[in-house]
């Protein structure tokens, strides 16, 4: 069980891979998307052109938004990227997706080269690229504004935390004070629950109750049979340290039951208060 930041921490680092795995995935499967789409289009254009020649007997006109080339000297098939002059200011060069495949005219060979522009996958990438740059900003952002408000590791339903019900005229010194000796006590009872010489029979209560679960703290007090009675938190921990850790009950409100409980309420803090709850 780690204290309060620690968590958070985890929490920040575990959604900044999530997210940075998300956007790896988003970035990569929208360029193979839209590279596909390329890649179909220049596809269908060589069956279009190879049933057109098997029918006429000759190349038609290229009707589509690429390029077209044919040539007599035998060039390697298949998909490539290349670099081309622009059509209009021939001096500059853009990305072109290139298919090469070869086509019988007239009873000799040519090989075809059909490209089609990649100007616009650039462009959507470009796109992609500055939306999950401006996404991950604003979640560093929105990390760094929980980050300073410490937010617990369970996000308190409904509610919003005592702290926001307090008068803004508290005393900072008091706020500090508060927050520094509460964290000691429960720093304390973390220690106190794997302790195993509080009792006499070598156990302790994280043996029972990992990380403070099923200790039920916002249920009290209620009714407990082994009492036959309400009890309070701390009477009942006096119950487990008796019949579950075979030692000694402990002073109500001293020392050792109000770090156990601040561990165990701290351990089960964003739980709704419900009193009379059964126990485990
Ligand atoms: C050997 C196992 C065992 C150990 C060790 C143990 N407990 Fe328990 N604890 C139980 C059991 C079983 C119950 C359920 C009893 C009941 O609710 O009637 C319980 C119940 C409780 C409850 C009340 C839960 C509820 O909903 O009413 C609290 C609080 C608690 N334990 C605290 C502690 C603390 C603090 C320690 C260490 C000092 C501790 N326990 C050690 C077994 C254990």
């Amino acid at each position: 069980m780690k204290l309060l930041a620690a968590t958070n921490r985890y929490y920040l680092v575990l959604a900044g891979l999530l997210f940075s795995l998300g956007s790896g995935l988003l970035y990569f499967g929208v360029l193979w998307a839209l590279q596909r789409a390329v890649e179909e289009r220049l596809f269908q254009q060589r069956d279009y052109l190879t049933r057109a020649v098997r029918r006429t007997g000759r190349l038609p006109a290229t009707p589509f938004e690429g390029r077209m080339s044919v040539g007599t000297a035998p060039q390697p098939t298949g998909l490539r990227d290349v670099q081309l002059p622009e059509p209009l200011e021939h001096n500059e060069l853009e990305p072109y997706r290139q298919l090469t495949f070869a086509l019988a005219l007239g009873g000799r060979p040519r090989w075809v080269s059909l490209s089609k522009s990649l100007l616009e996958t650039e462009h959507v990438r470009g796109l992609v690229l500055w939306l999950l740059l401006a996404a991950s900003l604003s979640s560093l952002a929105t990390a760094a504004i929980l980050q300073g408000r410490e937010v617990s590791r369970e996000a308190p339903r409904a509610m919003p935390r005592g702290v926001h019900l307090q008068s803004s005229n508290l005393p900072s010194e008091l706020t500090m004070r508060t927050e520094e000796e509460t964290l000691k006590a429960i720093k304390r009872g973390e220690a106190l629950w794997s302790d195993r010489t509080l009792g006499s029979n070598g156990q302790n209560c994280n043996m029972c109750h990992a990380d403070g679960s099923a200790t039920h703290p916002e249920t009290y007090p209620k009714f407990k049979q082994q009492y036959g009675r309400v009890v309070t938190t701390q009477e009942f921990i006096n119950w487990c340290l008796i019949v579950a850790l075979r030692g000694q009950k402990q002073e109500l409100g001293g020392e050792v039951l109000t770090a156990l409980e601040a561990y165990q309420a701290y351990a089960n803090r964003g739980e709704i208060l419900e009193i009379g709850v059964p126990g485990p």
